[in-house]
């Protein structure tokens, strides 16, 4: 016999859940084309885009599981897990690596505690590492939710991560 393949969403707030039905039922055209922007929406809802809620989409959508999943893992800007408050993106472009962005994201590893793409224990931080931003002219650079900071060396990491455990994320 079959094995019955169901859809488990009980872990997904309801009334979230009910947010994206209505947003999915307003799309106009081809929802092959609105499905990053749909995804976004989903993000932005539920913090992240775990695999029930991926699936879901792709169900409410009539599009296949595999080509949302190949969506949300294809761009760094979606994550599969919970996100801390800052997501801290380091560039591994040429320009950055060269000028010794390997350092930099071990440094801010060490200092925030956790592994790439993992919250940290405190919900504060998601460290990452990125293609080129094109910023190649700043490297090695780092960006910090919005904020980008270029010309990082790995001895201003402390200083850097220190005002946003801090909570003083907006000095300069
Ligand atoms: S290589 Fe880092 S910004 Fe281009």
């Amino acid at each position: 016999m079959k094995k019955q393949d169901v859809l488990d969403t009980s872990n997904l707030d309801e009334q979230k859940l009910a947010e994206l039905d209505h947003r999915i039922e307003s799309i106009e055209g081809n929802v092959e084309e609105a499905l990053i922007d749909i995804l976004h929406q989903a993000q932005n809802l539920f913090g992240y885009l775990p695999y029930n809620l991926q699936r879901y989409v792709a169900k409410k959508l009539g599009l296949p599981s595999a080509k949302v999943n190949g969506v949300v893992t294809f761009y760094s800007l979606f994550s599969e897990r919970p996100r801390g408050k800052y997501t801290v993106s380091v560039c591994m472009g040429t320009a950055c690596f060269v000028k010794g962005a390997d350092k930099v994201l071990n440094r801010i590893l060490g200092l925030t505690g956790t592994e790439k793409n993992v919250m940290s224990e405190d919900g504060l931080f998601t460290v990452q590492d990125v293609r080129c931003i094109g910023a190649c002219g700043l490297a090695p650079v780092v960006t910090i939710n919005d904020k980008v900071y270029g010309n990082v060396k790995p001895s201003d990491v402390d200083d850097i991560i220190r005002r946003y455990k801090k909570g003083d994320e907006y000095a300069d």
